[in-house]
């Protein structure tokens, strides 16, 4: 196959940050996803309703011209958010989740929630209303291996929580692990999982290829081939729970290229080709277009979008790097070639 056109895809999984860095990023989302949910880990996090309206208008004066997008936003969940927050949020139309960070956990986190159970009653005001939580589903115990923070965090937090709060419906983020995988495809309804590109295509041997490679430092970090083989089995399987979130996540390079760098990806650039190369090369092509388009709207009970985009087989090389304020951002396969490359988008 050399061209493919799908219908428009979203991306429930996505860092825009603010300011400069907004404007800078915000085009590569806006050409490719219709819509994307916006993670609320700024400085200071988005914590409240009338935040995310704030952060929503900021984001929609930084389209640019000609685009058609829409911000979802979520808010950030600490340790003090109230039940009364989460009926403004529902209240507001236009925030569609909270998100769950371990305090620590990953960038911007240090205001996350140190223990589940302080929240409650706010878990269940969104189980009542419902209000997904996406979750950042890694524990923090430095005593536990980097590797295995993910699958510890289901059998200690996430297993639980899901019986403890049986009608809360949960997005368990960028998930990395087969134990992930499974535990998503047996969970109860309502649970569901998004998939980055980096987990679809790369293992952490890529992080040290030929030297320490720091753009792929992202967190949750790059696990095993038996990891990655059980995601892209998730991915292309046609079950409805797995959907695409891409978690590009743009660092200025200085800060990725550090004696303590960053975690984060970007892939903005080419979020939804680098979910082509990962379909094509397991054989399912035709199962990208649920997966990247139908899955997550149905999900957040919203419409699929009705225009679409068109990719075409042929090759094109990310730059070194691109503008991000007064710095650079090194995106994900700059100087490699990637084999898709997106046409256009067409109204319907
Ligand atoms: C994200 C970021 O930079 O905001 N980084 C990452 O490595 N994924 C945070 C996150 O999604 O955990
Ligand atoms: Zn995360
Ligand atoms: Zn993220």
């Amino acid at each position: 196959m050399t061209r493919l056109t799908i219908r428009r895809p979203d991306d429930w999984h996505l860092h825009l940050r603010d300011g400069a860095a907004l404007a800078a990023v915000l085009p590569h989302t806006a050409a490719r996803f219709a819509r994307a949910i916006v993670m609320p880990n700024l400085t200071p996090p988005v914590t409240t309703t009338d935040a995310a309206a704030s952060y929503r208008a900021r984001i929609l004066a930084a389209m640019p011209a000609g685009a058609r997008f829409t911000p979802l936003m979520t808010l950030y969940l600490t340790d003090r958010t109230a039940p009364a927050e989460i009926d403004r949020a529902r209240a507001s139309g236009i925030v569609h989740g909270c998100k769950l960070y371990p305090a620590g956990a990953t960038t911007h986190s240090d205001a996350g929630v140190t223990d589940i159970r302080r929240l409650d009653a706010t878990l269940a005001r969104m189980a009542d209303t419902g209000l997904p939580l996406q979750v950042h589903g890694e524990v923090t115990v430095t005593d536990v291996d980097v590797f295995d923070r993910e699958a510890r965090f289901i059998d200690t937090v996430l297993a639980p929580l899901a019986e403890r709060v049986p009608n809360l419906r949960i997005v368990f983020e960028h998930i990395t692990t087969r134990a992930a995988a499974e535990f998503v495809r047996d969970a109860r309804s309502g649970i569901a999982a998004t998939i980055t590109p980096q987990h679809l295509l790369l293992t952490r041997n890529a992080l040290f290829a030929g030297g320490i490679r720091p753009h792929l430092y992202c967190l949750p970090i790059l696990k095993t081939e038996r990891d990655r083989l059980a995601l892209i089995e998730a991915a292309v399987s046609g079950n409805p729970r797995y959907f695409l979130g891409t978690d590009s996540a743009p660092h200025a390079r200085h800060a990725k290229e550090s004696a303590c760098g960053c975690a984060g990806i970007y892939s903005a650039h080419a979020g939804i080709e680098l979910y082509a190369e990962a379909f094509e090369a397991a054989g399912a092509l035709n199962r990208l277009e649920a997966f990247a388009s139908h899955f997550g709207a149905d999900y957040y009970g919203l419409p699929r979008n009705t225009d679409s985009i068109t990719l075409v087989k042929s090759p094109w090389t990310p730059p070194a790097g691109y503008a991000f304020g007064n710095d650079t951002l090194v995106p994900w396969r700059a100087g490699e070639a990637l084999s898709w490359q997106l046409e256009a988008s067409v109204a319907s």
